[in-house]
């Protein structure tokens, strides 16, 4: 077998279309004749009754065909994937400002937003008490699940008895996903009540389920199709149902070609993102800082809806331990229900809000004891034996945190770097330094263990190229150049025989989402299983002729031998088609060994871990909040990498993500204060709303070092590499404890900076007020 497919570094296989502008995204689709546009009518209140809808008015506008409303949904009006609390189309009230109430069709799209954005005229809406803040609807206990429970031994005892106690509370922000490509859905009526439809969704079988129940059809009956996005970061896992559910509503209604592409400003005001977090803890620890018992309460804004906060709740409370061995714990989850849009999953799914909560905790418990923070962290590590088992059931096995950190520690000269920032902040009264050293441990599978499975088909044509699909869908990490290159290392061929095609309903069933970072682990499998027994059949089939042990059949470098008998793929697949041999076949893959208890968090969710550390080094104006990250030194850990090159891009994309999260991504809504912008997210534009560009990594070229850890996965993961899409989102915890260290050092290190997440100018000029004021 070839070995140079895996493990080299392969450019992303659209890389050359993406960076020509011809991978042509969703709209950039030829329009079929006759394709119509559709636009939202949009709630232009937070929370009410909705009482009526003067639809006539939108109707005479100009170039519309048809508005449609809740009333118009043949079948079922729902659109939530886990929980059926959410409306396609508003019915009876209406539960943050930018829900949609209607679908204005018409001949362009500028005359359906033109329509559309009647709907404030419209809308006859008595208004209800709404609740924007989190902490307001955990206290009127107004939840969009029943509030969760994840214990380990008895806290309050460990804390009681504990030399040392800590209390504290830690505001952490949302995050808009800001994919480039927006949402959108194209829908074509097909013969015989069919539909097709072009989705921009990590999950394209839900979408294929939410259409059908809307429209009362089959599953048969629609086909949805995804080649590509244009980012998704999990806002395309279940928000992208809304859309493709009303194009396709209005394409079925019409039988006409309709297409939704919502602007930049109504996709920020219909769909949600990451959830913020508000924490209280209360830990006890002894003089090394171990913690010994802690007890926390995480409040999620999970928006009008549950969509996916439960999950998301989960596992916010399964990486609340993050690196750490946690004797005893008591920590609640209470997902609140709130009157803004519904929030969902983004990169982390929950996993980076829990975790960076014991970072902080850490952080201050360093600090009061006045140690080292990367002792106190080396010295709450899970470790052997009576030290590795998690809150949640599930043993540590493969825990490699204690060398992957001495390496970068010794790399990035932590020791050194500590001491030189303590005198150059001594002799800088204005700019201060920080550092900071944080570690990643992130858990590989969904938490429900039968979405853990996926299928592949890979077909050999007669000239010996091959074309493989599979359930997942890319958005841009490189799920299809991984996938290509299993099969490519299966069949003995350079890669460039091998192509994969658009993720189509009609062709692998019954697929799980491309989330949880799941993407390669699960259809690599299924698509190395099938290749395999393609590549069985024709071994079986030469070696009958060539008289030797199937076994000794070996497919490398376009050629298949065995001893010193040798034949092209091309030649032999041209002589199994004549011998009438199947040359395609389909591949399944089921990741082995999970199991969870849903109502009491126990149990073994993740396959396995993925770990990785973090040096950042930033510098902070006291006088003004700005700052810079100088330099960061990144060691993550990917197993053995299947494509270093793809391996380092996902984590600089995920560092650079995280640290905007954590930073500059700020989300505001009007208070509920009478205005006439009461309650609008206000934050809903690049203009507004600040995501990181190139320019925010450090100057000095070769400052964001990204280096991979190299071990091979020990559990039997896809050619033993692991999972790279969310982890690495874990790593720029560091830059945010680096700026809180920076913080803290103009107040020499009396008081813990109240600094909140993200660290705005604004919130570091707060904080600094704090500390200054000792
Ligand atoms: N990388 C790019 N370029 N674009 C994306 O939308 N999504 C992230 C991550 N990396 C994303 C990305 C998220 S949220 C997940 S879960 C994984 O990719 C999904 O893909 P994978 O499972 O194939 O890694
Ligand atoms: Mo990723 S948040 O699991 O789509």
């Amino acid at each position: 077998m070839s070995t140079t497919v895996i493990g080299t570094s392969r450019p992303h296989e659209s890389a050359q279309l993406h960076v020509t502008g011809r991978a042509p995204y969703i709209d950039d689709l030829p329009e079929v004749a006759g394709t119509l546009h559709g636009a939202l009518g949009l709630s232009p209140v937070a929370h009410g009754r909705l009482v009526a809808l003067d639809l006539d008015r939108v109707r005479a506008m100009p170039g519309v065909v048809a508005v449609l409303s809740a009333a118009d949904i043949p079948g079922v009006n729902d659109c939530g994937p886990i929980v059926h609390d959410d409306p396609i189309l508003a019915e009876g009230t209406v539960n943050w400002r930018g829900q949609p109430m209607f679908l204005v069709v018409a001949r362009t799209r500028g005359e359906a937003r033109r329509a559309a954005a009647l709907a404030a005229q419209v809308a006859t809406i008595e208004p209800l008490q709404a609740v924007l803040d989190p902490l307001e609807a955990h206290r009127l206990q107004q939840y969009v699940v029943p509030p969760m429970h994840l214990q380990r031994g008895d806290a309050a005892a460990a804390i009681a008895a504990a030399p040392h106690r800590l209390e504290g509370r830690f505001s952490l922000g949302g995050q808009e996903q800001f994919y480039l490509e927006g949402q959108i859905a194209y829908a074509l009526p097909q013969e015989n009540d069919g539909l097709l439809v072009h989705s921009s969704t990590q999950h394209p079988t839900e979408m294929q389920h939410v259409v059908a129940h809307a429209l009362g059809l089959a599953a048969h009956q629609v086909q949805v199709q995804c080649r590509r996005m244009g980012g998704g970061f999990g806002g395309k896992e279940s928000q992208s149902a809304l859309f493709a559910a009303c194009a396709a509503l209005a394409a079925h209604r019409l039988q006409c070609p309709v297409k939704l592409r919502p602007d930049r400003d109504d996709d920020f005001l219909i769909t949600g993102r990451r959830h913020g977090f508000e924490f209280r803890y209360t830990v006890g620890h002894d003089e090394a800082g171990r913690l010994l018992g802690a007890e926390v309460e995480m409040v999620s804004n999970a928006g009008a809806s549950a969509d996916l906060s439960a999950p998301v709740m989960t596992r916010a409370l399964c990486h609340f331990d993050n690196a750490y061995w946690l004797p005893a714990v008591d920590l609640r989850g209470y997902c609140a229900r709130t009157n803004t849009q519904s929030n969902t999953a983004f990169r982390g799914f929950g996993g980076p809000q829990g975790a960076l909560a014991v970072e902080v905790i850490l952080d201050e418990v360093a600090r009061r004891l006045g140690l080292d923070a990367l002792a106190v962290r080396r010295a709450n590590f899970y470790g052997t034996e009576d030290r590795n088992i998690t809150p949640y059931g599930q043993t540590v096995e493969d825990n490699i945190l204690a060398p992957l950190v001495d390496e970068l520690a010794a790399r990035g000269r932590h020791d050194a770097r500590r001491a030189e920032i303590a005198a150059f902040n001594a002799t800088s009264p204005v700019l201060k330094k920080g550092l900071a050293l944080t570690p990643v441990k992130f858990g590989i599978s969904f938490n429900v263990a039968h979405f853990n499975q996926a299928g592949a088909l890979v077909h050999v044509y007669t000239d010996g190229s091959v074309l493989v699909n599979h359930g997942g869908t890319e958005m841009g990490q490189g799920l299809n150049t991984k996938v290509a290159q299993v099969v490519a290392h299966e069949l003995g061929l350079p890669l460039e025989r091998v192509r994969v095609s658009a993720t189509d309903t009609h062709k692998v069933a019954n697929t799980s989402a491309t989330a949880a970072s799941t993407g390669t682990d699960l259809n690599g499998k299924a698509a190395q299983d099938a290749a395999r027994q393609i590549r069985d059949r024709l071994a079986a089939f030469v070696a009958a002729r060539w008289q030797v042990a199937p076994e000794a059949v070996q497919f490398a470098g376009g050629q298949v031998t065995a001893g010193t008998q040798a034949l092209a793929f091309t030649e032999l697949v041209a002589q199994a088609y004549a011998a009438r041999i199947q040359l395609w076949s389909d591949g399944f893959y089921a990741t082995p060994g999970l199991h969870w208890d849903r109502e009491r968090l126990q149990g073994k969710p993740f396959f396995y871990f993925a770990y990785g550390a973090a040096l950042s080094e930033v510098i902070v104006d006291t006088l003004t909040g700005e700052w810079r990250l100088l330099r960061a030194d990144v060691l993550h850990d990917v197993g053995a990498s299947l494509n270093p090159a793809l391996d380092i891009g996902q984590v600089e994309g995920a560092f650079v993500q995280g640290m905007g999260w954590l930073t500059t991504e700020e989300l505001r809504w009007q208070p509920m204060d009478g205005s006439r912008a009461a309650g609008l997210l206000l934050t809903h534009a690049p203009s507004t709303y600040k995501i990181p560009t190139a320019n925010d990594i450090p100057l000095e070229p070769g400052a964001l070092d990204v280096r991979l850890f190299g071990h091979r996965n020990p559990a039997d993961s896809i050619h033993r590499s692991k999972a790279v899409g969310e982890p690495p989102l874990l790593l720029p915890f560091s830059v945010f404890l680096a700026i809180r260290d920076a913080v803290s050092a103009a107040g020499g290190h009396r008081v813990d900076p109240p600094l909140r997440a993200p660290a705005t100018g604004e919130a570091i000029l707060d904080a600094l007020a704090a500390v200054q004021r000792g």
